[in-house]
């Protein structure tokens, strides 16, 4: 079942909301609506699943709703219309009494500029949300003692919040939120006032608590490489609208539209991209199998000087290279077991591009992709990790690639020349 549901949600600000709704499902524009009718149409038809033990981020420009958007998901606010499911229970018409139950048990929620109480202590005001529910005091002092732990601030406990830096205040928050161990986290901006480096810190603590933890966690934020790094899946808001689901790489891949596309274009697409999207299937295999003379004769045939080997699972045994499988062949040998190179770096499908070039220097054959069976997925060749890496700052420029299809590879190890496309 997943963890949150949210079916054609609307949040009108105004009187006459629902008229307000109405109009816009009869195709009136936010900005008619705001003209005519003086309402604030501040979410439209949002409709989004996230699922259990996974981190959504809700990405957005400042005033495209993303706020309006997670308050109605713990209940703050009450759609115009449509619907929101906490593990298949309707948040919408829920009592009072059942709201508070599904806030203590399913959901807590982390605020940018959240409240500390100065006269408290570091382990009190992580306590806090235990105490409104009514926890006892040893309780709540050991969860929050624990959850203050998890979030790096052992040692801190009887400090008061004004001893702590802003990075380790947001971090007690992050703390109340996790004192209450609800299945579900609500992250509001929450990192958005924190300083660059100490921001990234924040980010990898809650990629590993994620990890520990497994939370369900849906992020707000307006920054779009906080939303590529934490998301498994990110939604796009634009002006109140969801305009686009996907995970980084198939939004960078393939933007919904002409405003996802200007939006991604200043971002670093090599540490987004992985090895899955620029890697190729190999020209041609060897069994483990197979002889100097059969590999010769796959290289000669398709023009290449490395050959990856397999085995008959498609594990990746090595390659061959073609000076030694000459060699092997003019002194008559009849198995590649000498020859077979077996030091040769492989990469996950998930490496991110940046990490790419790294193991590509060493070598120079071409990255062999392997799954987690150790079966060979693709094959990176350099001048393939080197166009990727032109494509990538040509895409962030604006720009769209220039190809002319009439490049014939020489295979690995020889970089094809495209021709110039002058408009
Ligand atoms: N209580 C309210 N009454 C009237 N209008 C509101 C209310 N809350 C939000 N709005 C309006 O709804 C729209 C969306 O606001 P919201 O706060 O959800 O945006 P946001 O994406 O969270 O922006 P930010 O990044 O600045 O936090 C804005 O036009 C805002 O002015
Ligand atoms: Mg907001």
């Amino acid at each position: 079942m997943p963890a949150i549901e949210a079916e054609h949600l609307y949040k009108v600000f105004g009187r006459k909301a629902r008229e307000g709704v109405s109009r816009l499902q009869e195709g009136a524009t936010r900005e008619q609506l705001s003209k005519d009718d003086g309402l604030t149409a501040a979410v439209i038809d949002a409709s989004f699943t996230v699922n259990e033990g996974e981190i959504f981020v809700v990405m957005g420009l400042s005033g495209s709703g993303k706020s309006t958007l997670i308050r109605m998901v713990n209940g703050l606010f009450e759609p115009t219309a449509g619907k929101v499911k906490i593990y298949g229970q309707d948040v919408t018409d829920a009592s009072t009494k059942q709201l508070r139950a599904i806030r203590r048990e399913r959901v807590s929620m982390v605020f940018q500029h959240f409240a500390l109480f100065p006269h408290r202590t570091v382990t009190e005001n992580a306590a806090y949300g235990l105490e409104t529910q009514g926890v006892g005091k040893a309780e709540r002092h050991q969860r929050a003692v624990e959850a203050l732990e998890l979030c790096g601030l052992k040692g801190w406990e009887d400090r008061l919040p004004g001893q702590l830096s802003g990075g380790m205040q947001q971090r007690v928050g992050l703390a109340r939120a996790l004192a209450a161990d609800t299945d579900i986290l609500l992250m509001d901006e929450a990192f958005s006032a924190l300083d660059p480096l100490i921001r990234r810190g924040m980010q990898d603590q809650l990629i590993e608590l994620q990890h520990r933890l497994q939370k369900t966690i849906l992020f707000i934020t307006h920054d779009l490489n906080e939303a590529m790094r934490l998301g498994d899946r990110i939604a796009m808001m634009r002006d109140g609208r969801i305009v686009q689901i996907g995970t980084a790489e198939q939004i960078l891949n393939d933007p919904a539209n002409d405003y996802v596309a200007r939006f991604i274009q200043d971002v670093d697409r090599s540490r987004v991209l992985t090895a899955s999207s620029v890697m190729e299937p190999p020209v041609a295999l060897l069994g483990a199998e197979g002889g100097p003379r059969a590999a010769h004769k796959l290289m000669r045939e398709n023009q290449i000087d490395t050959l990856f080997v397999v085995d008959r699972d498609r594990r990746f045994r090595g390659v061959l290279r073609e000076p030694s499988v000459v060699r092997s062949l003019e002194s008559g040998r009849d198995t590649i077991d000498d020859i077979l190179q077996t030091d040769v770096p492989t990469v996950t499908s998930d490496t991110v591009v940046a990490d790419l070039f790294h193991d590509s220097a060493d070598t120079e054959v071409p990255l062999a992709v392997i799954d987690g069976d150790g079966r060979l997925t693709g094959v990176i060749p350099r001048v393939t990790l080197l166009a990727a890496l032109g494509d990538i700052s040509a895409k962030s420029n604006g720009h769209g690639d220039a190809e002319d299809g009439s490049l014939t590879s020489d295979g690995p190890g020889v970089k094809p020349k495209g021709k110039e496309v002058t408009a």
